[in-house]
């Protein structure tokens, strides 16, 4: 069975960051964010499709240097095609039913019970459903008692939702779902969804957590999860030295510690150095940058080689 992740997004709400690595290569709670998707396949999922376009050379490389246990086919789009022309684009390697993401969504759905639900129903797709308080800034559905879909709404004017329920960005097709997508530019949300509900579009609700981690304060609270769910205050090197102080759940690879304060929920990257008498917390340091002496860095991320002087500080902002 193949995925394909959607993954070829110009990330402008990560910039700069975003300028010099693309969105899914950004190191999330260790690895690259695009690994969140990649890791938690059912295991018939034996190729991984990756549907690129920006900075795709460091995506290439990525994949290279790194065996992440499935095949990957990496496809190119010489422009964005948007979300339903990129998997157009890689329709030659679909005959079969496929799973297919957004490549920034961070969630815990059971994606093998999703497939079983997905094939009970026989529709042309399903996809999954996160409820929200909010629903006026996502695609929203509403379904009805069978949990088929019956209206789609693309970022609907806030009091006009018909549901709580908003598209996750993650989903199962049929191959059928692509003769609906013209070729060029097209979006999924807007220009697909709305016209095959009719073709049995199906709503998979689940629980536990769910993050489109596009932006900074998105990304850093998928990081939190993540740190919170599996590595409660890991240690890279063989211990803290003396003089620092851990709160929380962090990660910290680099061997470049000097007495500081850390924590919760920092991500400290190999090669990162934290200096005398530094604060860091809900935040992530890459690999190269220097958090100098007595600065203090809140809710950041810190791209690589990025350097905060001795006793600035820094807060809500991203670094490159
Ligand atoms: P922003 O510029 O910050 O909005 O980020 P983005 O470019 O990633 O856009 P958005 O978050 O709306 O995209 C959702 C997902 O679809 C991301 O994983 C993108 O990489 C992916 N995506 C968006 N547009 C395209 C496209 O034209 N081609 C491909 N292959 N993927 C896309």
């Amino acid at each position: 069975m193949k995925a394909v992740i959607l993954a070829g997004g110009l990330g402008t709400r990560l910039r700069p960051l975003t300028f010099s690595m693309p969105k899914p290569l950004i190191p999330m709670a260790g690895p690259p964010m695009v690994r969140h998707i990649i890791d938690p396949l059912p295991k018939e999922v034996d190729t991984v499709i990756l549907a690129v376009s920006y900075m795709k050379d460091l995506l290439e490389r990525y994949f290279r240097e790194n065996d992440v246990g499935r095949d990957i086919i990496l496809i190119n789009e010489d422009e964005p095609m948007g979300t339903g022309g990129a998997l157009k684009n890689v329709s030659k390697w679909l005959d079969d039913t496929f799973f297919a993401f957004n490549g920034d969504v961070i969630c815990s759905i059971d994606l093998t019970t999703m497939l079983e639900v997905h094939k009970a129903h026989r529709g042309i797709g399903t996809m999954a459903l996160w409820p929200v308080s909010d629903p006026s800034a996502f695609g929203v559905a509403a379904t009805d008692d069978l949990g088929r879909i019956t209206t789609f709404q693309e970022k609907p004017p806030k009091g006009k939702e018909l549901s709580n329920k908003i598209n996750a960005g993650a989903y199962i097709f049929e191959p059928a779902l692509l003769d609906h997508i013209s070729e060029g530019v097209v979006s999924l949300e807007r220009e697909v969804f709305p016209h095959i509900l009719h073709r049995s579009l199906y709503g998979y609700t689940f629980d536990g957590y769910w993050i489109d981690a596009g932006t900074r304060e998105n990304f850093l609270c998928a990081q939190h999860i993540l740190l919170d769910r599996g590595q409660s205050n890991t240690c890279g090197i063989d211990n803290y030295p003396t003089g620092v102080r851990v709160i929380g759940n962090n990660l910290i690879e680099t061997d470049y510690l000097e007495p500081s304060t850390i924590g919760p929920n920092v991500y400290v990257e190999n090669g990162a150095k934290v200096c005398r008498g530094a604060t860091i917390s809900n935040s992530l340091i890459m690999e190269g940058a220097i958090i100098g002496n007595r600065a203090t860095v809140l809710n950041c991320m810190v791209g690589p080689g990025a350097i905060v002087d001795d006793g600035v500080t820094i807060s809500d902002e991203i670094l490159a």
